[in-house]
């Protein structure tokens, strides 16, 4: 058996630098796994996509690679946030089919695991695709979902000592949406007077600045996480306009936002944003959808849903589907997707190991 090796890449300036190969290289093999996993290619992400997160000083990355016979076979991500409050790292380890049960995926993890401990990082989070539907399933400790405890991925996850927290259910919408006027409409009408939609492409409008940091903020503690513990992610103006301009220097994907200002208050109370990818033939990706607790109950998450694929429609019309993740405990935020029309397609897992 060759020999194989790991090392880390250089995350190059741009997709056309001289160094890029490797980096692009690494995305493509991470594609390839994530479609057979999923069992679709619209989560694929293109390089040049994925590289503004390594370029995030909030959000510090690394991507590490297993060669063998010169080629790349196999990737790693490190993830974790900066500041204090960083107790945890978000690793992945991928290995071309054809290349498993050759010890690459332990080294790999084990790479990772050992630059999280090396950061005094507490713990491990690994999120992968995972079949629910098997005789022998794993149930998640949620009470909601399982996944198949017979699958390689759940064997090799178990043995390195990591235990199953929750399930996401990801989902399809395939667009344009029928009575889609209608439902907004419906969707005002129910929310009441005390609301207004506002709707952006691109960079948080300077008015809304402050909100956006704020509900970026809770999007890190109000959403459902089980027993993860994702810690908070503080998000200050100064963060979103940084993010804003490297979105703007190096993403090609849009971001259409729709967020909801409480009018007696003049604050924003919740927000949902949709990136979209400028081929007209992918999909759209669902990103954050954020209602804060105060005003929940007032019907604000089907407002902020139907209010963006409405505006979706209007500034970037002709995207087959958008794919969204939801916790499948998160009662609330499923009944509004599956009223506007999304269908289950795939099941992720998210995997929790404590170091040291
Ligand atoms: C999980 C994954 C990284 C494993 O990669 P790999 O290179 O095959 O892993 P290894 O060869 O190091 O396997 C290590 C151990 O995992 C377990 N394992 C892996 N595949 C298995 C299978 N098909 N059946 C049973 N056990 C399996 C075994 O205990 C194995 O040790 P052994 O070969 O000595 O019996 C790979 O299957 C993959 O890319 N899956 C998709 C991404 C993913 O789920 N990653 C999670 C890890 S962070």
């Amino acid at each position: 058996m060759t020999a194989f090796t790991i090392d880390d890449v250089t995350i190059p300036d741009n997709i056309s630098a001289t160094d890029a190969k490797d980096f692009i290289d690494a995305v493509e093999v991470g594609n390839t796994v994530e479609a057979t996993g999923y069992g679709t290619t619209d989560l694929n992400y293109e390089p040049v996509e994925e590289l503004p997160r390594f370029h995030d000083p909030h959000q510090p990355s690394r991507m590490l690679v297993a060669r063998l016979g010169g080629r790349i076979v196999g990737r790693g991500i490190y993830e974790t946030q900066a500041g204090d409050q960083a107790d945890s790292a978000w690793i992945i380890a991928e290995v071309l089919p054809e290349f498993r049960r050759q010890g690459i995926g332990t080294a790999l993890s084990d790479t990772l695991e050992a630059i999280a401990a090396s950061e005094g990082k507490k713990k491990a989070l690994v999120f992968t695709p995972l079949p629910s539907l098997s005789p022998h399933q794993l149930p998640s400790p949620t009470g909601f979902g399982s996944v198949d405890a017979d699958h390689a991925d759940t064997k090799f996850l178990l043995s390195r000592g990591y235990r199953l927290e929750q399930i996401e259910r990801a989902s399809r919408l395939t667009l344009p949406v029928d009575g889609l006027a209608a439902l907004v409409a419906d969707a005002e009408r129910r929310s009441g007077a005390e609301y207004l939609t506002h709707c952006w492409v691109g960079r948080t409008p300077e008015r809304w600045l402050e909100g956006i940091a704020h509900l970026s903020t809770r999007m890190s503690t109000d959403a459902p996480t089980a027993g993860l513990e994702e810690p908070e992610d503080v998000w200050t103006v100064e963060r979103v306009v940084e993010a804003d301009d490297r979105h703007e220097r190096l993403n090609p994907r849009t971001y259409v936002v729709a967020a909801v200002e409480h009018l007696p208050s003049a604050r924003l109370v919740g927000f949902t944003v949709l990136s979209v990818p400028p081929q007209v033939g992918r999909a759209a990706d669902q990103y954050a959808t954020l209602v804060v607790r105060e005003h929940r109950g007032h019907r604000l998450g089907m407002l902020l849903k139907v209010a963006n694929l409405a505006h979706l429609e209007r500034v970037a019309p002709g995207h087959p589907s958008v794919i969204t993740f939801n916790a499948e405990e998160n009662r609330h935020m499923l009944d509004v997707n599956e009223a506007v029309g999304f269908v289950p397609i795939a099941s992720e897992s998210a995997w929790r190991k404590d170091l040291g």
